[in-house]
């Protein structure tokens, strides 16, 4: 499957450059010791398998897939608080080194699944030997308990075909609901939650001085 491996090589340049890149402002924001809004950073290149699904499933041409499936590069960021979503996008918005073409805020509006999160389509420039190719990426912003849902969700949509038995939907809208609630109560003792953090980062800032061992190696 050569002609797939070279038709993807550039997506799976940009999810490597920017998982680092989005990675690396977490560590800015503890360097400078600020509450991260990003709790962590996923990212993956779609499978051939499900790149060809969708677009039988969508009747996508595949010589249209570059420009139709916005999903093949895609990176995901874990927030804890919805208002970290928020800052995360706007820092989005000021990046110099892509263009965002289109959000789409399933956060406010809600899908009928239940699903929620805040979707950002980047225009990504990859330099390759033949000069700069431009990629779609779909980055989508989420809280943990968002998450949570979209995971489990995702599974059981996969085991069901997408056709899911009515009192399964029905749990699934009701559990979206509870991630919603868990999300709304997170948020009302947000400052009580960050100011224990900061606590708790500032003693082991000082418990590892004492113990001597320094900065730099420690895992991220
Ligand atoms: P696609 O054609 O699937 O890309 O839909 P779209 O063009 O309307 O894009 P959309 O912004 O809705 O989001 C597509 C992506 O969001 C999917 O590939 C999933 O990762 C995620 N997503 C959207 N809806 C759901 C859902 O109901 N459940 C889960 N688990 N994920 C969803
Ligand atoms: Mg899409």
């Amino acid at each position: 499957m050569n002609h797939w491996e070279q038709f993807l090589a550039p997506y799976k340049q940009a999810v490597d450059e920017l998982k680092i890149k989005l990675k690396g402002m977490r560590g800015e924001y503890e360097l400078h010791n600020i509450h991260s809004p990003i709790e962590f950073v996923t990212g993956r290149v779609k499978p051939i398998a499900s790149i060809l699904d969708k677009a039988n499933q969508k009747g996508i041409k595949l010589s249209n897939i570059e420009t139709e499936m916005q999903d093949i590069a895609g990176l995901r960021m874990m927030c804890q608080f919805v208002e970290d979503i928020h800052v995360v996008v706007n820092q989005l918005r000021t990046r110099k080194d892509f263009t965002i073409i289109e959000e789409r805020d399933y956060v406010t509006n809600k899908k009928p699944s239940g699903y929620r999160s805040y979707h950002v389509v980047i225009d990504y420039p990859v330099q390759t030997i033949h000069g700069e190719k431009n990629i779609l990426v779909e980055v989508q912003i989420r809280t943990l308990s968002m998450n949570f849902w979209a995971t489990i969700e995702h599974s059981l949509n996969y085991k069901y075909s997408g056709q899911f038995p009515e009192e399964i939907r029905l749990r699934l809208q009701g559990a979206a609901e509870a991630s919603f609630r868990l999300d709304e109560e997170m948020s009302l003792i947000r400052e009580e939650i960050q100011e224990a953090q900061a606590i708790f980062t500032n003693k082991k800032d000082k418990d590892q001085r004492r113990s001597g061992s320094n900065g730099p190696y420690k895992s991220s």
